[in-house]
């Protein structure tokens, strides 16, 4: 029901720097694959194989990830490294790739907002890879999947952060309906933990109804001048259509560079060793 996935990979990467300089931070491996492959993966695990990628200046390497080298191919075609590459084969077989370009890096909202032409009037589903997600069943997105096919409105991941940790996150406040639901009443974006009306974070993993577009073109910038998501789905919640849901499986930061190790050595030991 819902097909279309949307990255928004347009960011500079700055904490990564000089890593990301003229590569980008979606291509940095953990272990011995690009975070965005993990996160396309996650999409196509719970259906959704329609992939529209916002990018920016610098982010060529994502397309051609996603893409047959020819040459490579015919390379290693019959040797004991083809193995290497079946993973990144299955996804292009399976998934269909679409570009925009988000000119000016104006915020999570617009990059959301530039990928409207990409998506239409559906709803859609919105991974951020530097979040990087593990579970082993449906992963994060499939357990979105199930609830929006429950609930029909949009859905935010969220997980509970340190108090002292909130001016890094969108914060929520809501309802609780069950067990790890709650249906938001409040969002803030970046709060000082003084000012957050709970330690209930979102994290990169969103499914959104196609009506925050027409939010999102008259959101004006918050915090920070950038157009946020946020302010775009607190239009949403006034209205009770927006879930917050804290999913199962562990999470990693891998925009920071001690997310980014924690990532690399929890993917080590409990997947490559294995
Ligand atoms: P971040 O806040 O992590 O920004 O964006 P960043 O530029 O990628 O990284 P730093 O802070 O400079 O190190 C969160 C997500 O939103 C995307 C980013 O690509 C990232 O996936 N984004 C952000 C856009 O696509 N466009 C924007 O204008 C802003």
């Amino acid at each position: 029901m819902i097909k279309k996935c949307l990255f928004p990979v347009a960011g500079y990467g700055t904490r990564f720097l000089p890593a990301t300089k003229s590569q980008p931070k979606e291509m940095l491996p953990i272990v011995n694959k690009p975070l965005v492959q993990y996160g396309v993966e996650e999409a196509l695990k719970a259906g959704l194989s329609d992939i529209g990628f916002v990018t920016g200046r610098g982010k060529r390497a994502i397309a051609d990830h996603f893409d047959i080298n020819y040459e490579l191919e015919h390379q290693i075609e019959g040797t004991g490294k083809e193995v290497y590459l079946e993973s990144i084969r299955e996804v292009i077989d399976k998934c269909t790739f679409t570009y925009t370009r988000q000119s000016e890096m104006k915020g999570l909202g617009h990059a959301i907002l530039t990928g409207k032409t990409m998506i239409g009037d559906e709803p859609f589903g919105v991974i951020l890879a530097d979040d990087l997600c593990f579970d082993d069943d449906e992963g994060v997105m499939g357990q979105m999947v199930n609830l929006y096919k429950q609930f029909r409105c949009s859905i935010v991941a969220i997980e509970e952060v340190p108090m002292e940790e909130t001016y890094k996150y969108g914060i929520v406040e809501g309802i609780n309906i069950k067990d790890g639901l709650f249906r938001v009443t409040n969002m803030v974006e970046k709060p000082k933990p003084e000012d957050a009306p709970s330690n209930l974070a979102v994290i990169g993993r969103y499914i959104l109804t196609p009506d925050i577009f027409d939010i999102l073109e008259k959101t004006p910038p918050g915090a920070n001048g950038e157009i946020q998501i946020t302010d775009a789905l607190m239009e949403q919640a006034k209205n009770g259509c927006v879930m917050a849901f804290k999913f199962r499986g562990k999470r990693f930061d891998c925009g920071s560079v001690d997310g980014y190790i924690d990532a690399t050595n929890y993917s080590y030991e409990n997947y490559y060793k294995k």
